[in-house]
């Protein structure tokens, strides 16, 4: 049987039997997940879906094919021949159009904190970018900055009496946040608060000096943003934000104007009519009395932009669930306004993540976060006294310690909220990231030592066991992992799949030795655990993890 096909041999099979086209049949075969019990059947057919393509009733006849065999063979040669694109060529795919996916994620505020949720959108849009990007989507990743806003007629004042050139270029982040909040206490003084004032309409009005200070702000947090983000594994294709649109949301506001949408309030302020019966029970602000746009009017005109540029099959915005809101009316004022490609766009939200303190005390910076994973991290593999032959235990700690990070946070559904604790996320065994990259070490450790398996000469027969049989069955699935969790964008699925591809490859590994083998058996069991090792580390460079090599 050719390899890559397993599922679409089955369904050549069946055809005869049930006297359908194979293609009807491709996606209702699906590999049956391992479990304790062991089941004896090796794949299951959704006679639901056959059934409606159906017009037989002989399904309840005896479908023994032979297919366990079929299959188990197959994965291996499937697994070595597609390498890094396992799974993601898979047949399951094949009716799911090529698309083309503006992703929206991170997006901090210059000058104030960096918070969890930030973290959060980081690699929730990371993974769904990865995974989009695997399954052959075209993808463009953008960073919506919060560089507009009053908070800069403050900041500006605050620079010009305790700013530093100087520290500005070392860490602009760290030194804006100190200038944003000495000026924040001194902004209670009528004083202050007029200078802020100026100095952001100034900002408004385009004042060449104003707006060179300005982007000298924005500019040095961009750097030294690019470079942590760097130390996620993360990249954008573009850094956008809030103050590239404060002109096009002044169109915006003329645009729902000629189209009839735009209502003043007896306050001067601008609104938008959103609801149903037209009775103003539910309306949506989208200008200030002085005429000058907010938020969401900066966010309708990034939309429009951002489709005009990317004419782009999805359009995807992540962020914490606080901003549903915003998003619903956001989505709703397009549709008023006749965008129909609104039907398009999705919030991707997520629950709130409570509890993250450093031992420095709050988190303030993306760069506390990973200092402070590194730091237990690094103190975790010395007190196992791993560190010792790792060439470079720091880098080493971190990805382990990202890895970490990311498996608490993908464990459960995206929108629930979750108590953070180091201790947990860090733990060797158990469901955690810490183990995932033990494993993965552990297995290359082996191909290491035995070096790799020549799948030519490999007997799969020599693969009876139980336990490998197990992980044989677990690799069959999947793609179909990948198929759920691009349907719903959680990346839990993926999570739970690798967590019990590894406790599965740890067993087989411990009763299926490799040294001391016949040489026919070592080769299988080697060849057995290297695909392991391949799926387990393409799955984790998708939810965002570095796999390493050794720790
Ligand atoms: N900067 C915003 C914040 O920190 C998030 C931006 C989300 N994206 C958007 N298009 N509104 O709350």
């Amino acid at each position: 049987m050719a390899a890559g096909s397993w599922r679409r041999s089955i369904a050549a099979q069946l055809s005869k039997v049930l006297d359908l086209p194979p293609e009807n049949l491709i996606k209702s075969i699906s590999a049956v997940p391992v479990s304790k019990k062991r089941h004896v059947a090796d794949f299951q057919l959704s006679i639901a879906s056959v059934i409606e393509n159906s017009s037989s009733d002989c399904l309840a006849q005896d479908l023994h094919l032979q297919a366990q065999k079929l299959a188990e063979r197959a994965v291996l040669q499937q697994v070595f021949k597609d390498g890094s694109e396992y799974g993601v060529k898979s047949e399951i795919f094949s009716a799911v159009p090529r698309q083309k996916a503006v992703i929206e994620f991170s997006s901090p505020n210059i000058a104030k904190r960096f918070h969890i949720g930030h973290l959060r959108s980081t690699i929730v849009g990371n993974f769904i970018a990865n995974l989009k990007l695997a399954l052959g989507h075209e993808v463009v990743r953008i960073n919506y900055l919060g560089d507009w806003g009053m908070q800069f007629g403050l900041l500006g004042v605050g620079f010009q009496s305790f700013g530093n050139k100087e520290k500005l270029k070392s860490s602009p982040l760290q030194h804006l946040f100190e200038v944003y909040v000495q000026i924040n206490k001194a902004a209670e003084d009528e004083n202050t608060k007029k200078l802020a004032k100026d100095f952001f309409r100034k900002l408004e009005e385009h004042d060449e000096e104003t707006l060179s200070l300005w982007k000298q702000f924005r500019d040095f947090s961009i750097e030294e943003y690019v470079q942590i983000y760097k130390r996620l594994g993360v990249h954008f294709d573009e850094y956008s934000g809030e103050s590239h649109y404060r002109e096009k949301a002044q169109e915006v506001l003329k645009m729902l104007e000629d189209k009839g949408l735009l209502q003043k309030t007896t306050k001067g302020t601008g609104i938008v009519d959103l609801s149903e019966k037209k009775d103003l029970s539910s309306v949506c602000t989208v200008m200030r009395s002085d005429g000058t746009s907010l938020y969401i009017t900066r966010d309708l005109a990034a939309a429009i932009d951002r489709m005009n540029k990317h004419s782009c099959d999805t359009m995807i915005y992540v962020t914490d669930k606080s901003q549903s809101h915003h998003f619903q009316q956001l989505f709703q004022i397009l549709k008023l306004m006749g965008y129909d490609w609104v039907e398009r766009c999705q919030h991707v939200s997520f629950g709130l993540v409570q509890g993250m303190k450093t031992r420095r005390g709050e988190v303030i910076f993306l760069e506390d976060v990973l200092n402070e994973v590194r730091s237990r991290m690094l103190q975790n593999m010395t007190s196992a006294k791993t560190t010792k032959e790792i060439q470079d235990p720091m880098e080493t700690a971190e990805k382990v310690g990202l890895a970490a990070l990311i498996i608490q946070d993908f464990r459960g559904l995206l929108s629930s909220d979750y108590q953070f604790s180091w201790d947990r996320a860090l733990q060797s065994r158990g469901d955690t990231g810490v183990f995932l990259q033990y494993t993965h070490a552990r297995l290359h450790s082996l191909e290491r030592t035995h070096g790799n398996a020549q799948l030519t000469d490999v007997n799969v027969a020599c693969l009876q066991e139980p336990d490998a049989i197990s992980v044989l069955q677990h690799l069959l699935r999947y793609d179909e992992v990948l198929y759920r969790s691009s349907q719903d964008l959680q990346p839990k699925h993926i999570v739970s799949y690798l967590l019990t591809l590894s406790h599965l490859a740890a067993v087989a590994h411990k009763t299926l030795p490799v040294r001391g083998s016949a040489p026919e058996v070592a080769q299988a069991r080697l060849c057995l655990f290297q695909a392991a090792r391949s799926v387990l580390a393409n799955g984790m460079k998708l939810l965002g993890i570095t796999p390493v090599t050794q720790m």
